[in-house]
């Protein structure tokens, strides 16, 4: 058999090469590589994913068959010490496998860019969202749709979108897996999307670069809805931006609150129970007054001052067992002092007096 082999090397393989191949590829087309296709490029970028498997399987088939053969059949015999054969160059072969995988690579790289520059193209009237990435949580606005914050994105089926993605801090990367498309969020750049939702459903917004301690919880709800819901979602979130603010100033101190602890993220890090979080990343803040208390005692603050403090200046005083430098440092900044001062009084009223 392995003189047989020895004599018709190219038969053997091509054998080998031939059923691997046709095993291989019906392998990566029967995986289920992602998950249900929600835009309009998700079915462009599964074909040419499936086009790149396909082209790749024969290419590493024949690579694998070539050195698995050799080993088995070219093996020395048991006490054969001498040298093998002089080899000499091959210049019919090496034309072949230079020119062959040439071909290959570049009309692969044409059909991809023929996807991309699909994908790409400009549209006329898109939705534009404000993506804004920052330790551990993401912030969506939409410019022109009354000027409407969320922190959960709220998509048309069926409408452009364009997407303009930044961060207030380090690198992220906005990632909507059911969408396909993904991209960095860099520190002084606005990176761009765009992509049409097709599929009415929620998904996640991932973050798809590591960026902390928190990188992992930094998700947020997609929600794909009709062109109807989507319109009575602005009308309903700017009737509360209006209310939110006249909340704080007329009465439902505790409501303003918590909208404000949730909508400026804070529950991406820290457990409170009021408020439904229950992230670890930062100090739970269920038995903030009673640190507080405790800790403001060390510093001369009244426990307002300390939470104040603790918020617009998160390195003036780390919590044991904490890390300084991950809480960002910019809150005195994105929030107005009013909205300080209900966030101080809203965790200090709902937090427990007792020791843990
Ligand atoms: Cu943001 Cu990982």
């Amino acid at each position: 058999m392995r003189r047989l082999l020895r004599k018709r090397p190219a038969l053997g393989m091509a054998l080998l090469s031939g059923v691997s191949t046709a095993v291989g590829i019906v392998i990566v087309l029967v995986i289920d590589w992602f998950p249900v296709q929600a835009s309009t490029a998700s079915p462009q970028i599964d074909t040419l994913w499936d086009v790149l498997m396909i082209a790749s399987v024969p290419v590493f088939v024949l690579v694998m068959s070539v050195a698995l053969y050799s080993v088995f059949a070219f093996r020395a015999e048991p006490g054969d010490l001498s040298d093998g054969e002089p080899i000499h160059g091959n210049t019919r072969l090496e034309v072949i496998w230079v020119t062959i995988p040439f071909i290959m690579v570049s009309a692969l790289a044409v059909y991809g860019w023929i996807v991309l520059d699909d994908i790409e193209a400009k549209q006329t009237n898109p939705l534009i969202v404000n993506v804004t990435g920052q330790q551990f949580a993401w912030r969506f606005d939409y410019p022109e749709e009354g000027k409407v914050k969320s922190t959960q994105l709220m998509l048309p089926k069926d409408r452009d979108v364009e997407f303009r993605v930044n961060t207030d801090d380090v690198l992220h990367d906005f990632w909507v897996p059911q969408f396909r498309l993904k991209t960095d969020a860099v520190p002084g750049l606005t990176t761009k999307i765009r992509l049409k939702p097709s599929r009415i459903g929620e998904y996640d917004v991932v973050c798809a670069e590591l960026c902390g301690i928190g990188h992992s919880t930094m998700r947020a709800a997609v929600r794909v809805v009709t062109p109807e819901d989507f319109d009575a979602w602005i009308a309903k979130e700017q009737q509360s931006e209006d209310d939110g603010g006249a909340a704080a100033a007329g009465g439902d101190e505790a409501g303003a609150g918590r909208q404000l602890f949730t909508d400026t993220g804070c529950n991406r890090c820290h457990t409170l129970a009021d408020a439904e979080s229950t992230s670890a990343v930062g100090p739970g803040l269920d038995d903030l007054t009673a640190n507080a208390t405790a800790y403001g005692k060390e510093a001369k603050q009244s426990p307002e001052e300390y939470v104040k403090t603790s918020i617009e200046d998160p390195g003036a005083f780390v919590v044991p067992e904490f890390e300084d430098g991950i809480m960002p440092a910019d809150y005195a900044e994105q929030l107005s002092p009013e909205e300080i001062d209900t966030l101080v009084k809203y965790l200090l009223s709902v937090s427990s007096q007792d020791k843990p």
